[in-house]
């Protein structure tokens, strides 16, 4: 490779730019980078550095498969399930989070969703009814941009802010300035956190779930990443470390479990929603007028549900049911394929930090950022749009800070899609953008 060239002649990457109407790459949402990159390889020929979307590029979980082809040639695909699930996953989903969070759930609050963007979507969509005074949604951010185009879809307002300056001790006054309007009908957050891999500690998380319970907030705890601070093993079930969680400071709490990166089952779009026992009964009077059932559990799941999409498909029941039970029977370690992925970003975080560019979140309080499924990068002061497009003659895709709600700029960059056979070439690629920009 010439060292002063980029990597994917300027004329290829300008042609398909322009085709897309020179988009402001720092506001483009993750599906429009995810086109422009494709256009680019295909009329290039060249393959990129994919970091923009957290894709698992793991194979799928095999006791999952086994499972669901099982189930498949039971005949479960002619018959539909039950709205709230299948009663194996309900029972096996309450004593993973038993096991991996050492929490107390029902398996009638456990209730699947296809994948945890339905399960948002419904709790959003309960949360929002609650009462007529708390018609706002609070982000605690950077967060996973899909959720607030979910909450524009269905109307609702939303406020957030950026936790980087406010970690720790900082937490509760910032909260509270929020939810002591009175207006906040729930909280959202991711943890491990995507973009960041920021990880919020059990006295942040105590912060949130106490003031929850003052200001009478739900919190939707996003945990797509589930036991993925690889710092610490969380792979033993019954036994700590636990999960950290709100849901041991609060009873106002929805978990939001996807199966798509700890399990690389994405494809098949199950997640679960555990919801407390003391939320999943609870009343409120706008719930019975505006759905015709009072509780927060029946409305969710009778109303909510029942319209988006009658359940979750029978056969992937039936692969996340056997997934958890073997996990929860110690016969299938969690972390042991996803370990991957902590690996990659140790050696692709080097990569970069030996070519110029600096983390963005890179603490979390006193300690180093853990290494998994994402990390942020600067690069000389340039804005995030500005430096994803600069990567692009570079061959590597990337999302911008921006649209995540991050007050800081930069960019996200997801390891999954990168395997060590490609580490070479990344590494070639970031010594040619710093020979230019450095
Ligand atoms: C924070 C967060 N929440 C939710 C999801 C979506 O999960 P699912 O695939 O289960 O719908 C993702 C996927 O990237 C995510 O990063």
């Amino acid at each position: 490779m010439d060292k002063k060239n980029p990597v994917i002649s300027t004329s290829v990457v300008d042609a398909v730019l322009d085709a897309h109407q020179n988009p402001d790459l720092g506001k483009a949402t993750i599906r429009e980078i995810v086109t422009i990159v494709n256009d680019i390889e295909e009329t290039s020929g060249e393959k990129f550095i994919r970091m923009e979307m957290g894709v698992p590029g793991l194979e799928p979980s095999p006791v999952g498969i086994k499972a669901e082809i099982a189930a498949l040639n039971r005949g479960v695909a002619a018959r539909y399930p039950m709205l709230d699930g299948i009663k194996e996953l309900k029972y096996e989903a309450s004593r993973f989070v038993k096991a991996f969070a050492n929490l107390d759930i029902d398996p009638r609050g456990c209730v699947p969703s296809v994948g945890s963007m339905q399960g948002a979507f419904a709790n959003f969509m309960t949360c929002g009814n609650l009462e007529k005074k708390r018609d706002t949604f609070l982000f605690i951010d950077p967060g996973f941009p899909v959720q607030k185009q979910q909450l524009v879809v269905l109307g609702f307002k939303y406020e957030s802010f950026d936790i980087y300056h406010y970690r720790g001790d900082k937490l509760k006054e910032k909260l509270e300035s929020y939810l002591s309007k009175g207006n906040i009908s729930a909280i959202i957050y991711s943890n491990p956190n995507n973009p960041t891999w920021v990880c919020m500690n059990e006295h942040e998380l105590e912060v949130i779930g106490t003031l929850a319970t003052k200001y009478d907030t739900i919190v939707l705890e996003d945990l797509a990443y589930f036991a993925m601070d690889f710092r610490n093993d969380m792979s033993k079930p019954y036994a700590p470390p636990y999960q950290p969680t709100v849901g041991r400071y609060t009873d106002n709490y929805v978990l939001l479990i996807s199966s798509s990166k700890i399990f690389s089952y994405a494809g098949q779009r199950i997640g679960v929603m555990c919801i407390s026992n003391k939320l999943f009964y609870r009343e409120y009077e706008n719930l019975e007028s505006r759905f015709g059932l009072a509780t927060y559990g029946k409305a969710l799941v009778n109303r909510v549900l029942y319209s988006l999409s009658s359940g979750v498909g029978h056969s992937s029941q039936f692969a996340l049911a056997e997934i958890y039970k073997q996990a929860v029977e110690g016969k299938y370690n969690i972390l042991d394929g996803v370990r991957e992925y902590e690996k990659r970003a140790v050696s692709m975080k080097r990569m970069f930090l030996e070519n110029g560019f600096s983390l963005v979140y890179e603490k979390d309080l006193d300690e180093p950022i853990a290494d998994g499924f994402y990390f942020t990068l600067s690069y000389c002061g340039m804005a995030g749009g500005e430096l994803l497009k600069n990567l692009l003659y570079f061959g590597i895709s990337a999302i911008s800070l921006h649209i995540t709600g991050s007050v800081m700029e930069g960019i996200r960059a997801c390891v999954s899609q990168t395997g060590e056979d490609r580490f070479e070439e990344l590494k070639m690629r970031l010594e040619a953008f710093n020979n230019v920009y450095g």
